[in-house]
Parts: C-alpha cells; sequence; structure tokens
C-alpha cells in the first residue's frame, strides 16, 4: 500500500508528451502500489515548438489510449482522463474550446509560460536555468521580481476565469531559485503576489496540488508549493491533492507519504480525489 488508504495520483504523463511508459504500464504500477484509481494528465497540444508538451499528431491517440485503458482495467482500477492545460492568455486556457470539447474527466491548470508567445517559442519558467535567466533579462529588463510577479499575476487570471479542477505547481517560478539566487520567499512583494493569487484559488474553488516532482526528480529539491504557502492555504481552506508528476511508471506516489506529514503538520487532515461518484476528501 502506498501511502494511506484509497490515495492516488493524478498527474501523470506518458510518453504521449514528455513521460516514458504506456498508460498500460502506469496502470499496472497503481494495482502494484494498492492505489485504487489513476489520472492521466499529458501536456496539453500549444501552438508553438517545445520538447515537452503533446505534438498535435500523437492528441487522438492519447485520448484513445487512455480510453482503452479506462475500460481494460474496469472493476480493478478506476482511470480518469484528464489534461495539464496551460493557462496562456490569448493563446489557450483550460476552459478553451478546444480543450472542453475533449471529453476529459477533469482538468490540472498549470502556468509554465510567461511569454512572449512569438510562433518560434515562449519563456518558460520550469526549464533550464539559462532560459529563465534570458526571459528575466530580455523580456523584464533584468528583473526577476518583474518575472515571478507577472507569473502570479497568470496564475490569478487563470483562476479567476478558467477555475480548474486542480492548480498544477502553484510555485513552479521556485524552480530555478535555489539557494535564493533571484529572489528570497521572505521578501514582502513575494508574499503579496503569492498571497493574492492564492485568494484568488480560494475564490475560484479549485483544488490545489502539492506537488512532490521536484524532489522525486530532484530538479528543485523541494515541493511545490513552500511549506509557508501551505500554512496559508490551509488558513484560507483551501482543498489540497497530492501528486506526483510521475513522468515514470514507478514514480506515481513519490514522496507521498513526506509530502502528508508536511500536509499534516501544517493541520490538513484530508486530501481531495476524484472518484467515479465525483470530488471525494480521503483521510491523510
Ligand atoms: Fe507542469
Amino acid at each position: 500500500m502506498t501511502g494511506g488508504p484509497g490515495w492516488s495520483n493524478y498527474h501523470t504523463h506518458t510518453h504521449h508528451c514528455d513521460g516514458r511508459g504506456e498508460p498500460h504500464e502506469y496502470a499496472e504500477s497503481a494495482l502494484r502500489k494498492g492505489m485504487p484509481r489513476l489520472g492521466f494528465t499529458g501536456h496539453n497540444v500549444v501552438p508553438f515548438p517545445t520538447n515537452w508538451t503533446m505534438p498535435a499528431e500523437r492528441l487522438a491517440s492519447y485520448l484513445q489510449e487512455i480510453r482503452s485503458t479506462r475500460e481494460r482495467y474496469r472493476g480493478r482500477l478506476e482511470i480518469f482522463l484528464g489534461m495539464e492545460a496551460d493557462f496562456i492568455p490569448g493563446v489557450t486556457s483550460p476552459v478553451a474550446p478546444r480543450i472542453r470539447e475533449l471529453g476529459l474527466d477533469f482538468v490540472l491548470g498549470s502556468v509554465h509560460f510567461v511569454g512572449p508567445v512569438d510562433g518560434d517559442h515562449a519563456w518558460t519558467v520550469d526549464g533550464p536555468a539559462e532560459d529563465l535567466e534570458t526571459a528575466i533579462r530580455e523580456g523584464f529588463g533584468g528583473s526577476a521580481r518583474r518575472l515571478v510577479e507577472r507569473y502570479y499575476r497568470l496564475v490569478t487570471m487563470m483562476a479567476q476565469t478558467a477555475a480548474p479542477h486542480i492548480v498544477g505547481h502553484f510555485d513552479i517560478v521556485k524552480k530555478n531559485n535555489r539557494d535564493g539566487r533571484h529572489f528570497r520567499e521572505d521578501e514582502p512583494w513575494y508574499r503579496a503576489a503569492v498571497g493574492h493569487a492564492l485568494e484568488t484559488v480560494r475564490d475560484s474553488g479549485s483544488v490545489l496540488e502539492i506537488n512532490t516532482g521536484g524532489v522525486v526528480r530532484n530538479t528543485s529539491g523541494s515541493f511545490y508549493p513552500s511549506p509557508w504557502i501551505l500554512q496559508e492555504a490551509h488558513r484560507m481552506r483551501i482543498p489540497v491533492i497530492i501528486s506526483a508528476d510521475a513522468h515514470h511508471p514507478d514514480h506515481i506516489d513519490g514522496k507521498f507519504e513526506e509530502a502528508a506529514a508536511l500536509l499534516r503538520g501544517v493541520g490538513y487532515r484530508e486530501q481531495r480525489q476524484l472518484s467515479s461518484k465525483g470530488w471525494i476528501d480521503i483521510a491523510l
């Protein structure tokens, strides 16, 4: 048994985007680990090249393979078809017609891009460290603060306009900020940006993800979001969900116990999960 009874993972990337493994390999892993449910969230298609979003030509097979895996495991494992949908103003959103028409069970909304989107590229906050430095220099006048404030404005806009079922890796803008090289989380402007975005997540009714991927893959060395943000989220009574951001079948429960301990430490007693009966709360 992985973690507590009923704990499942709803942030899962297959080979259709930047993960490794077939849907059935993730399903077998879930069964081995005693998970009753599993949610898939391929990165949505974006209209410019990246090396991690889903190529347009793979979208149909992603949808078809997750649906057929859902049928194959019916009665043994509940499978949910989702998408990790980007929010890029004027380009795409978790509620864009192209996402809505897919007939998904749920949508995990994420901000990865802080602009510009010119058809060639878009700056990401969670790519290589040099990319972030380029974005700060070329797009934000050398000010990391301006980039970070832009990031949280986008999270705020996403919550207000799209209210995704789950808000993914809320503070992933810190991924390339190990050792506080660009900003410090205790600076008043940072706390204000986070606080405002968090209030809009609360008002949207979305579930806040605690994402263990940065620790499992050792990309940032910490969970998203930081413990102090979870403390604020608990004070605001925002529901939470633990997810692995799995890119390999073995990782679908990575660091779940540690994440749960952190949540319990700030006062949470339950996490929210999607079931065939809708969203339910499960003891931590
Ligand atoms: Fe993501």
